[in-house]
């Protein structure tokens, strides 16, 4: 492989959406930021210079970082934040992946607008297991707020109540037609007859997950997080924060002389306070005869999307994802496990503190969300650098529980005390180990989808199911043999998953929900991966400019 050198300013400047104008933190002076290239077997060196008055740090959302954790970027994990006129330099190789992933802000809900694109092709001279596509794309699902979404959070940390909904979707920045004022900010993706694009996915919003859908074209679904699947189609997309999907769309074979709407709107609506409007972009073909003009008269056709809340749809998408599991790119499902855990994944609440009045649930507490009933209190300094020098002392406990504190019937009535601890706990585990993790939705305040996200790994969806998860009956159902590998899994709104990985990569691994509101109260863990005994089995000393805290 070659290195390849970025430099990230981060740089604040006025951006204009829905009429409003505001000042955004972005990369470059770019939202949504620069597209990064690499090819499997590439190291990027990226560094990033912090122009602005906030703190920041950047994760490379999916890239495995094999004893290269010092690079992962989530604040407070494994490294310090980037403070304002400092900067630091991500260096890592990209080791055995190849697809589409995407680069974000790990601090806070600057994520809002620092996300691009990474795309990761496959070793000169390697191909794709599918089709060559004419063209590739890559389409960024976002979020827009009139409001500086940093004010947005500590008002929702503050008061406790549910953060304001963001005010569009987006497609690569761009809300569309279908909202107010926004007609001149539309995602348009020009399109010749007879050839296949290889769209790249993204979805890099805040807190909702998407269904989207194209008028008139299926897609063919390849890759899923940057793991190749076996190819299927499909009218509907589903699609959570974190999770990328590449999909193959083959054009008419004749100028169909009519343009066609790609949608996009949330699964889910929360509590009713997740906003249910729809982002549009449009799929313009060029005309064969006139080629000053390619837009018809006649209003673009539209797809037609599921109900909100419709958790059928999103189950069955879910369970048509399998690993390709070719000669040439195996799927390496642990087959045996030596370590079991089971986490409940859900909100709670938090109780008030005196002389304050909470706006959160039974108006004497805060929103707050947790792992087996606790949730992750940020440290005030690095966990990775903690570990890495034997300081945990006061950073970080090692008793994160392996099971539920309080287990109940976690699809009946929920219990009456709703409260989490809080508390900066991990997991420890040795290098190797296979482990087996079953995450159950407590649906306390309700039932809700969470978009899990793995640093450090990917891992195997080997089940899931609706209900409690039965470990006398469900494991015998498991696929163990073409599960979905990935970084980031949707836990079934009222239900389970069950994932296996191997610790094979040393450090310390951030497992949180995608949902960054729910990260921000707390649906948060991580994992200390031991060194192995092997020189290289182990994390090397961190860089110098590793920032500090
Ligand atoms: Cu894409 Cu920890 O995040």
């Amino acid at each position: 492989g070659v290195t390849r050198h970025y430099k990230f300013e981060i740089r604040l400047k006025n951006v204009t959406r829905l009429c409003h104008t505001k000042s955004m933190v972005t990369v470059n002076g770019k939202f949504p930021g620069p597209r990064v290239v690499a090819r499997e077997g590439d190291r990027l060196v990226v560094k990033v210079v912090n122009h602005v008055p906030n703190n920041i740090s950047i994760h490379w959302h999916g890239v495995r970082q094999i004893r290269s954790g010092w690079a992962d970027g989530p604040s407070y994990i494994t490294q310090c934040p980037i403070q304002s006129g400092q900067s630091y330099v991500y260096n890592f190789t990209i080791v055995g992946q190849r697809g589409t992933l995407f680069w974000h802000a790990h601090f806070s809900w600057l994520r809002a607008s620092v996300y691009g694109p990474l795309i990761i092709f496959p070793k000169k001279n390697a191909s794709y297991p599918f089709v060559k596509p004419y063209k590739e794309v890559s389409i960024l699902f976002g979020e827009w707020w009139n409001a500086d979404p940093e004010a947005v959070i500590s008002q929702s940390l503050q008061t406790g109540a549910g953060p304001n909904v963001s005010d569009a979707y987006t497609f690569n920045g761009r809300p569309g037609p279908l909202y107010n004022c926004s007609q001149n900010e539309t995602y348009r993706l020009k399109v010749k007859p007879g050839k296949t694009y290889l769209l790249r996915l993204v979805n890099a919003a805040l807190n909702d997950e998407l269904f989207f859908s194209v008028a008139n074209h299926s897609l063919t679904v390849v890759e899923a997080d940057a793991v190749y699947v076996k190819p299927f189609q499909t009218n509907l997309l589903v699609i959570a924060p974190g999770q990328t999907t590449n999909v193959l769309l083959k054009t008419k074979p004749q100028f169909p002389n009519a343009t066609f709407f790609m949608l996009a709107r949330p699964y889910f609506t929360g509590m009713g306070t997740f906003d249910n409007s729809t982002v549009a972009g449009i799929l313009e073909y060029e005309d064969p005869l006139n080629s000053s003009s390619s837009t018809s008269s006649t209003p673009p056709l539209r797809p037609t999307l599921p109900p909100i809340n419709a958790t059928s749809a999103v189950a069955n998408f879910s369970s048509r994802i399998k690993s390709l599991n070719s000669a040439k790119f195996p799927a390496n499902v642990p087959q045996t496990v030596q370590k079991h855990f089971f986490f409940t994944v859900g909100l709670g609440s938090n109780p008030c503190p005196k002389n304050q009045t909470c706006q959160g649930p039974n108006n004497r507490t805060k929103f707050s969300a947790s792992v087996n009933n606790i949730s992750f209190a940020l440290p005030s300094t690095a966990l990775l650098q903690a570990h890495f020098f034997g300081r945990s002392n006061g950073v970080y406990s090692t008793d994160f529980p392996t099971s539920p504190l309080q287990p109940f019937n976690y699809t009946g009535t929920p219990p009456n005390n709703t409260n989490v601890a809080n508390g900066t706990k991990v997991v420890v585990i040795p290098y190797n180990t296979s482990v087996e993790l079953v995450l159950q939705d407590t649906s306390i305040l309700g039932a809700e989808s969470h978009p899990l996200h793995l640093h450090g790994f990917n891992f195997y969806i080997v089940g899931q199911g609706f209900g409690n998860f039965n470990p006398n009956k469900d494991p015998a159902n498991f696929n163990l043999v073409d599960p979905a590998e990935r970084n980031t899994v949707g836990v079934p709104s009222g239900g389970w998953v069950a994932i296996r990985f191997l610790t094979d990569n040393p450090g310390v691994w951030l497992m949180h929900c995608h949902f960054d509101v729910h990260l921000s109260w707390g649906l948060r863990m991580a994992w200390v991966v031991q060194d192995g005994k092997l020189p290289n089995q182990k994390l090397p000393p961190p860089p110098s400019d590793l920032p500090k805290c």
